[in-house]
């Protein structure tokens, strides 16, 4: 007899991850791809963080410190808020499943853009709470429609700035309004995966997240500091909402090296900054060089660049095989020959686009060159 599983969690789509290198050469026998498809950090580990693993490895036999102390003292530093409103996870993915944990349950609602990023699929539907998606308005989250799909079973409002996998970015004045305006019940979990990226008119969820109003703000250390396989997310929540995150999560969630590295990367300011430079001149230059294909793109305050598939690949040459395939899909096949690995967006429900991570000079350049071929350039 199959087990009685809860129907809605058997619902939840299986996430759909990048494709590492490592299958791309056991499959295709590519050698020497490049991955732009997970918006990591092109520039590897800050040294900083490397020494601090190697150096924290010595102890890999005892278990790490529960409360992160030292991460936390540094974050609080960094953040100017207190401590007990500061929490940790492993990747900013687990706090959002914790806050939703907290929050929902079956009868109950939250409202998420769409497209939006899988997780929060994942974690809302796991509590049995309905998934209220509100479409984006000329690739902008549309604070106006999101507000009004808010009723009395809401609990949260989720908002990605900048948005994945858009890179579009709200505005402070946009972003206050909409907080002011929702009932004070309503949790607005702001993740700002990609904040460090944005330029200073996008808005900042820390301003708002001062403990006087019901919003939490979600960072990660996956991104602009390099740390994506190391799984550490930090957040500002209100006080009472941090305080049962605390309680609920497990006593490990990050491990010794994710914590050393952290701390470590949170001090180097000039790989970050450095980072930062990287991808704003990555930016440019794909704006320039698809601009002078004939390619369309939304300009981005992330460290990634949704790119427009049209014409169909199909129609390029003598390729009718591909004629079954979303243009995004066949795009990704035929970027993947010549070994560059992009995010195909048919799982977002965007089957004509791309996203492509900004990656080192030579690595855009191969993007670039590469679609040339694909588009029969
Ligand atoms: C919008 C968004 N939020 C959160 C995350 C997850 O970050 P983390 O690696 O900290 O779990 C990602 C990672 O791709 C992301 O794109």
């Amino acid at each position: 007899m199959p087990l009685p599983i809860l129907e809605y969690l058997n619902e939840i789509p299986p996430y759909v991850p990048g494709k590492p290198i490592e299958e791309v050469a056991r499959e295709m026998g590519i050698t020497g791809a490049i991955k732009l498809a997970s918006n990591e950090n092109p520039r590897g580990m800050s040294p900083l963080a490397r020494q601090a693993v190697a150096e924290r490895l010595k102890n890999g036999h005892r278990y790490p410190d529960s409360a992160s102390f030292e991460l936390k003292e540094a974050l609080v530093r960094r953040l100017g808020r207190p401590a007990e409103s500061i929490v940790l996870g492993n990747g900013s993915d687990e706090i959002i499943v914790l806050i939703c944990l907290a929050l929902l349950q079956p009868g109950l609602s939250a409202v998420v853009p769409r497209p939006g990023f899988s997780t929060y699929r994942t974690a809302v539907r796991m509590t049995g709470a309905t998934f209220r998606e509100v479409d984006l308005s000329d690739f902008r989250q549309d604070l106006p429609a999101m507000a009004r799909a808010v009723d009395e079973t809401t609990r949260v409002v989720i908002l990605n700035n900048p948005h994945n996998p858009t890179g579009s970015a709200l505005t402070k004045a946009e972003l206050n309004s909409f907080v002011r305006d929702l009932p004070p019940d309503v949790l607005v979990l702001l993740d700002e995966a990609y904040i460090d990226f944005a330029g200073p008119e996008v808005a900042r969820g820390l301003d708002l997240a001062d403990g006087r109003r019901p919003v939490a703000a979600l960072w990660t250390f996956s991104k602009i500091y390099g740390l994506a396989g190391l799984r550490v997310g930090y957040g500002v929540l209100p006080l009472d909402l941090a305080g049962v995150v605390e309680r609920i999560r497990m006593p490990f969630n990050l491990n010794s090296l994710a914590q050393a590295a952290a701390l470590a990367a949170l001090g180097d300011t000039g790989f970050f900054e450095e980072t930062r430079a990287l991808v704003r001149r990555g930016l440019a230059y794909f704006y320039e060089k698809l601009e002078a294909q004939g390619v369309w793109c939304l300009p981005s305050e992330a460290n990634f660049v949704l790119v427009k598939i049209e014409p169909h690949p199909a129609r390029v040459g003598a390729r009718a095989a591909l004629a079954e395939m979303s243009p995004a899909q066949a795009a990704h096949q035929l970027l993947l020959r010549e070994g560059v690995i992009v995010r195909p967006l048919d799982n977002y429900g965007l089957p004509q686009y791309i996203r492509v991570t900004v990656g080192l000079p030579e690595e855009n350049q191969r993007f670039i060159a590469a679609l040339a071929k694909v588009r029969g350039q």
